[in-house]
């Protein structure tokens, strides 16, 4: 079995690819717009506290899962003897697919905006919004974003998603530390760190807390399963705890680097104009597609085109290595459960997925009703796409990290999850590292989880603020 579904060839290749799932959107685009609607370092000491204190431990309970099993999330569960609880994977998988739907969007609007810049189109940060109502560009480039995640995935484990990884990861890193390099001889550089870096701790309030919370899950990939899903290939005499470990810090390693990049330019952009400035912190999800291409126009020409057009190839190589991982697992899905072979399993359900996302697609400006989808009062991006992020990502993820805690501490039993983990990594047994993952398992993870995806109910779907109420 273990032999036709593959596997990855090394521990390395493993800790590659999953760190390229985990690094992505959320990191170069996401985060630091977060930051700066979050006020900042505060919002950054959060996001950090999170992915460390409550992700790594679900990060380690899934890869466990997963090489215990061999399988995909629903097949999993099964195999472990708890058909009930395939109901995890199944809502895994709708997360996958719900996530992938808008996220070859996003994505593909990113792979736009690298052409955009060699072409020299430095208004296009003007046009964003006229850029992403046009659905037959942005479709055009969602399809082909869409055929090559689906190519690489289609060569399966090792010759496909983990060549992938060990390509794209390491020119991601050149590409970002080149490009910070450069952003910190810019003007006003200094202020944008110091914005980034010390922290205000009167700028924490409910919202931040919780929307750290969201991010450090959609950010580490946790909680649908892509994580069963990569430490089902992972080979038996692997340590799964310092590959976890290598992956957070992988993760929060360039979430920090895009902060470094971004806040930077952002400050030299602004030139000390608290108006500009506010206005660009708050920018949300324009903060990158709006403001950086006039400040690559800033540079002139030649170095406008090559930095910009650099940027943009990174975000969607970042974005490229989590499309795969997204489409792993529905992948893995069918050809675990219903034997359909690779190739085709793949094709069929990215075709599936791009069917899925066209809504999303059509509700940045081109259809009005699902671009004003939302109607309740005060949600922040009221589109289509806001709406099934707002489900798959907010709502889903830390419902099924909850569920995936509950379940690997009460139900599989902590014996069996140590066993796991001590495969390939005989020290951890009766070390401080493995007790602390059994109690943020079994305690920390279940009750906060648990918490804040009530919060989150009750805050998204019907209006009513604790967090904000208890915090201020
Ligand atoms: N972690 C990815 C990012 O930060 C998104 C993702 C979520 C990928 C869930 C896979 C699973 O962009």
């Amino acid at each position: 079995m273990a032999t036709q579904r593959g596997g990855f060839s090394s521990r390395l290749g493993f800790i590659l690819a999953a760190a390229g799932s985990a690094v992505g959107l959320g990191n170069i685009w996401k985060f630091p717009f977060e930051v700066g609607q979050g006020g900042g370092a505060a919002f950054v000491m959060m996001y950090l506290f999170f992915c460390f204190v409550l992700c790594f431990p679900v990060m380690v309970a899934e890869i466990a899962i997963g090489r215990k099993t061999q399988l995909n999330p629903v097949g999993a569960f099964k195999a472990l003897g708890y058909k009930n609880w395939a109901i995890v994977g199944y809502l895994g998988l709708a997360s996958g697919v719900l996530i992938l739907s808008f996220y070859n969007v996003v994505a593909a609007w990113a792979f736009g905006y690298f052409v955009e810049m060699l072409l020299g189109h430095f208004d296009i940060g003007s046009r964003f919004g006229e850029f992403t109502a046009d659905w037959i560009t942005v479709g055009s480039y969602s399809i082909i974003f869409m055929l090559g995640t689906a190519y690489v995935v289609s060569r399966g484990v090792s010759s496909g998603i983990e060549k992938a990884a060990k390509i794209l990861m390491p020119t991601l890193f050149i590409m970002i530390v080149a490009l910070i390099i450069y952003a910190l001889t810019l003007p006003n550089a200094m202020e944008g760190i110091k914005f980034y870096l010390v922290p205000d701790f009167s700028k924490i309030t409910g919202n931040v807390v919780y929307s750290a919370l969201g991010q450090a899950f959609f950010s580490l990939s946790l909680g649908m399963g892509a994580l069963i899903t990569y430490g089902s290939y992972v080979s038996k005499n692997d340590n799964i705890v310092s590959s976890a470990a290598s992956i957070t810090l992988m993760d929060v390693g360039v979430a920090t680097l895009a902060g470094l990049l971004i806040f930077p330019i952002v400050f030299f952009q602004a030139n000390g104009d608290q108006e500009v400035l506010g206005g660009l912190l708050k920018g949300g999800e324009g903060l990158i597609f709006e403001s950086l291409p006039a400040v690559f126009e800033s540079l002139g020409s030649t170095l406008g085109v090559v930095i910009g057009a650099l940027f943009f190839l990174l975000l969607s190589f970042a974005a490229f290595t989590s499309t795969i991982s997204l489409l792993e697992v529905p992948t893995a899905y069918v050809v675990d459960q219903h034997k359909i072979s690779r190739s085709k399993g793949t094709w069929l359900v990215a075709v599936f997925i791009f069917l899925v996302g066209i809504p999303s697609m059509l509700s940045a400006g081109a259809v009005d009703w699902l671009s004003n989808f939302i109607t309740l009062e005060g949600a922040g991006d009221k589109s289509f796409m806001g709406f099934v992020a707002l489900i798959a990502s907010d709502t889903f993820l830390p419902l099924g990290g909850f569920l995936i805690a509950v379940f690997t501490a009460y139900v599989w039993k902590k014996e069996n999850f140590n066993m796991e983990m001590a495969n390939g990594d005989e020290e951890i047994r009766g070390s401080w590292l493995q007790s602390y993952v059994d109690i943020a398992i079994g305690y920390i993870c279940p009750l906060l989880l648990g918490t804040i995806f009530i919060i989150t109910v009750l805050d998204n779907f019907m209006g009513i603020k604790i967090l904000e109420m208890v915090l201020g």
